[in-house]
C-alpha cells in the first residue's frame, strides 16, 4: 500500500538540525514526507508562497524573528490556523512552548530527544486537528445560516397564516350574527363557502409550506432524469390551465440531468405555471429551452405575459412574495422561492430577465 505523501515545511536556521529532520522523516511507517527547507522568516514567506505545505515544523528562534513571532505572522485573527504548526524548542525553554500553543501552535516537541516515531506522530496529529477545527467550522457556518434562515421563515409563516385566519374569524362572527337573527337559506350558505375558501386557501399555503421546508432536509433521490419526459408530465398535468386560457407550451430540445426528478417537476411546474399564469392580453405561450455550458445546463422558461419590473427581480424569489399586479390571481408566493431552493440544492443557480410589458424569462443552471 503506497503511504499518503504529505509536504513540510521546516522552518530552522540550523543546517545539522534540517538535515536531522530529514534523515528522521526518512524512515516514518505513516507517511511518505516532502520537506521544503527555510532559514529565516522571509524564506519562510516565500516558501509558503510557493508551494501548498501541508505542515510547518518551526523553530523557535531564528535570525531575524522568533518562532513565536513567525507564528502570529502566519496565523492572523482566525480562530482556525490557516496551516497545522509543530513548534520545536530547546530544553529548559518550554515556556516557549506553551506561549507557541496559545498563538495557533498544535503541538511542540523538545529538541534532543526526537525520534522518527514522536515526529511524524507531531505532524500527523497537527494536520488532523487543523482538519477537524475546518469541519468544525464549516458545521459552525452551516448552523449560523440555517438558523438566520428559520428565524426569517418562522416570522414569514406567523405572519403569513394570520391573513386567512383571520377571514376565517370575520366570517365565522358573521355566520353566529345571521344564526342568532334566526336567518337560513342562501345568505348563510355562502357565508359557510366563504370560510370553506378561506380554510382551503390555508391548508394550501401550510402544504406548499411543509414542501418548502422540506426541501434540503431530507437526502434527495438522486438519478438521471429525462426532462423531455418531465415536461411532457408537467404540461399534461397543467393542460386545464393552459386550455381555459388558450395557453401553449412548447419546448426545444432537452438533456438528461442528474437530479431528484419530483422536485425537478416542481420547479418546471412552477415556472411554466407562472408563465401561464402571469399573461398579458395575447394567449400565454411558455417556451422552454436549454443550452450545454461547460459545466453545467443552462435552461430557459420564457413568456410572454406581463413582464417583472428589474427592481424586483430579486425579491420574487423570497418566499412569500406576490408582487401588488399578481394579488386578483391565486397563488401564495412560495413558487419561486421553491425554485430557488432546489435548484441551489443542485448546486445550480436561477435568476430571472424581465421587464414590465415584455414578457418574461425565468433561466436556471443544473450541473452536469
Ligand atoms: N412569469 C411571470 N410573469 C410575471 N410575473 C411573475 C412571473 N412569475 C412570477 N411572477 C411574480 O412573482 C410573484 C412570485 O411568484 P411565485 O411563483 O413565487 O408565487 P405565486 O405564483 O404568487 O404563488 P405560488 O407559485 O406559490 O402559487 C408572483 O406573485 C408574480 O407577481
Ligand atoms: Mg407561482
Amino acid at each position: 500500500m503506497s503511504l499518503p505523501r504529505l509536504k513540510v515545511l521546516v522552518v530552522d536556521d540550523s543546517p545539522e538540525d534540517r538535515l536531522l529532520y530529514r534523515r528522521l522523516l526518512g524512515r516514518t511507517e505513516h507517511a511518505a514526507f516532502e520537506l521544503f527547507e527555510a532559514d529565516s522568516a522571509a524564506a519562510t514567506h516565500r516558501q509558503l508562497d510557493a508551494h501548498a505545505v501541508d505542515c510547518v515544523l518551526l523553530d523557535y528562534q531564528l535570525p531575524d524573528a522568533t518562532g513565536v513571532e513567525i507564528l502570529d505572522d502566519l496565523v492572523g485573527e482566525g480562530a482556525t490556523p490557516p496551516l497545522p504548526f509543530v513548534m520545536l524548542t530547546g530544553h529548559g525553554n518550554e515556556h516557549v512552548a506553551v506561549e507557541a500553543m496559545k498563538r495557533g501552535a498544535q503541538d511542540y516537541l523538545v529538541k534532543g530527544s526526537l525520534t522518527a516515531g514522536s515526529l511524524e506522530r507531531a505532524i500527523l496529529n497537527a494536520i488532523e486537528k487543523v482538519a477537524l477545527h475546518r469541519e468544525l467550522d464549516r458545521h459552525r457556518a452551516d448552523l449560523q445560516r440555517s438558523n438566520r434562515e428559520l428565524l426569517r421563515f418562522a416570522s414569514v409563516v406567523a405572519h403569513d397564516l394570520q391573513n386567512p385566519l383571520a377571514t376565517v374569524m370575520t366570517l365565522l362572527r358573521a355566520l353566529r350574527r345571521d344564526l342568532e337573527d334566526g336567518r337560513t337559506g342562501e345568505a348563510v350558505l355562502t357565508r359557510v363557502d366563504d370560510v370553506l375558501g378561506a380554510s382551503s386557501r390555508m391548508t394550501e399555503l401550510i402544504r406548499e409550506l411543509l414542501e418548502f421546508s422540506r426541501i434540503g432536509g431530507a437526502a434527495r433521490q438522486v438519478q438521471p432524469v429525462s426532462m423531455p419526459d418531465l415536461l411532457q408530465e408537467v404540461a399534461d398535468g397543467l393542460r386545464a390551465l393552459r386550455e381555459a386560457d388558450g395557453g401553449e407550451v412548447s419546448w426545444g430540445s432537452l438533456p438528461v440531468v442528474h437530479g431528484d426528478p419530483a422536485q425537478l417537476r416542481q420547479v418546471l411546474q412552477n415556472l411554466i405555471g407562472n408563465g401561464l399564469k402571469y399573461r398579458a392580453d395575447a394567449p400565454p405561450q411558455v417556451r422552454v429551452d436549454c443550452v450545454e455550458q461547460q459545466d453545467a445546463w443552462r435552461f430557459t422558461v420564457s413568456d410572454n405575459g406581463a413582464g417583472i419590473d428589474p427592481s424586483e427581480h430579486q425579491r420574487v424569489f423570497d418566499a412569500f412574495v406576490r408582487l401588488p399586479e399578481s394579488a386578483h390571481l391565486p397563488g401564495t408566493g412560495l413558487g419561486l422561492a421553491i425554485c430557488k431552493k432546489v435548484v441551489e440544492h443542485h448546486g445550480g443557480q436561477i435568476g430571472v430577465e424581465s421587464r414590465r410589458g415584455e414578457g418574461t424569462t425565468v433561466w436556471f443552471t443544473l450541473p452536469k
